[in-house]
């Protein structure tokens, strides 16, 4: 037997940790790297957030086992990830119609939850925000759905376009599975608001649709509890969703893959029978999760002192990236290329999508090594006070003709 062809052809980079490598090769010193989402500080390092650390000295002055955690991961950290996905004594945690699972990142939890919706019975057919995360289509499609999508954003690119997001979820299917981004959507930083959040509730219902909330940056928005104003629309009773939740970048744990699935559902006894089925999928695919980030994480959000500096670390990375975000729109307004840039300010999250052509990206590359994820989607926290008069240099270069 021999491999098969298909897995001898090329194949293709990953969109956006493909760009990675292609930045480290990049012998330019100025190459500024706009593309990969994650946090970066004023010096373009990736920092560990100080309250990680000294959780993790904590650890290992205690750790005594490396044995196998539970299918599901620690229980006291699912109860810590669902308090503060709801709010600790919301009615989705007190009634118990509610399960939480450790996972391998916020991916790890999408692909549980793919998975354990094709094994279940459901509809195989996902819908997906155009535009969204591009591992979304690839990781949905290998796990055996038919991909959908529905429009996000309006022709400008620059605001949500509820009307046609609204008609699209009202010609799915019955059942059909619909991805929703809980807060900062990737790549546009634009999220609905409380009346959206209810309107998009509304016809979850009346099609009996299953939401799965990608919930990866819970604290980068508004605030934490800001962030989750999602699931007041979501929480009505009988409406069934789940919820993938990432510690990667709201605890920068993000080489510990450390994240969260919960499953909300109408009764007590529906979510129970639900785990088990969760558990099955979990055992099948990497058979229990890794313990260490999931520790720290616990470790935080248990310790109230820890927790409120944690808190306090959070709250200056999402203020870091708002002013970061203001400073862009202020120099795009004044040396930028004609736009209506001004509601980037108030959209959420590290990401701007510029809205930019395959052909201006490779120019933002080659000829100024500014480095960008298709669509122009950048990372704002990416923006230094040297990288951001460049780049608006480089986009009036690469728009004007
Ligand atoms: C929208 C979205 N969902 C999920 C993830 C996955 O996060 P993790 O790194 O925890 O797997 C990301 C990470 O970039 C993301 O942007």
């Amino acid at each position: 037997m021999a491999l098969p062809s298909r897995a001898l052809s090329p194949a293709p980079p990953d969109p956006i940790l493909g760009l990675s490598e292609a930045v480290r090769s990049d012998p330019r010193p100025w190459k500024l790297d706009l593309s990969i989402g994650v946090y970066v500080d004023e010096s373009g390092a990736v920092p560990v957030m100080g309250t990680v650390l000294e959780a993790e000295r904590r650890l290992a002055e205690r750790c005594d086992s490396k044995g196998y955690l539970p299918i599901d991961g620690r229980p006291a950290y699912g109860t810590a990830i669902r308090d503060l996905l709801v709010g600790p004594g919301h009615e989705i945690a007190r009634s118990s119609r509610s399960v939480t699972v450790q996972t391998p990142g916020g991916t790890g939890a999408l692909r549980v939850a793919a998975d354990f919706l094709v094994q279940a019975g459901a509809n195989r057919t996902v819908w997906l925000s155009e535009p969204t995360w591009p591992n979304h289509p690839q990781l949905f499609s290998l796990a055996g759905f038919e991909v959908r999508s529905y429009p996000y954003l309006d022709d400008a690119g620059r605001r949500l376009d509820l009307d046609r997001l609204l008609g699209a979820l009202r010609s799915a299917g019955r059942g059909d599975v619909v991805v929703l981004h809980g807060a900062c959507h990737n790549p546009s930083g634009v999220d609905p608001d409380a009346g959206a959040w209810r309107s998009i509730a509304d016809v979850v219902e009346e099609r009996s649709l299953l939401p799965i909330v990608d919930f990866a940056y819970q604290g980068f928005g508004r605030g934490i509890r800001e962030d989750a104003e999602w699931v007041d629309g979501l929480a009505r009773p009988g409406l069934e969703f789940l919820v993938c939740s990432s510690c990667s970048k709201n605890f920068t744990l993000y080489n510990e893959r450390v994240g969260a699935l919960t499953l909300v559902a109408a009764d007590a006894a529906r979510a129970a029978a639900a785990l088990g089925h969760l558990k099955i999928a979990i055992r099948a695919n990497y058979s229990n999760p890794p313990a260490h980030g999931a520790d720290v994480v616990e470790s935080i959000l248990r310790d109230p002192p820890l927790r409120g500096r944690w808190e306090g670390e959070l709250a200056a990375m999402r203020g870091r990236i708002r002013d970061n975000r203001a400073a862009l729109v202020d120099a795009l307004g004044s040396a930028g290329p004609a736009g209506d840039w001004e509601p980037l300010r108030s959209q959420r999250g590290m990401f701007a999508l510029l809205g930019l052509n395959g052909g201006q990206v490779a120019r933002l590359r080659d000829e100024f090594a500014i480095y960008a994820v298709a669509g122009g989607r950048i990372n704002v926290a990416g923006l230094t006070p040297s990288g951001l008069p460049r780049l608006v240099e480089a986009l009036r270069a690469v728009t004007a003709d």
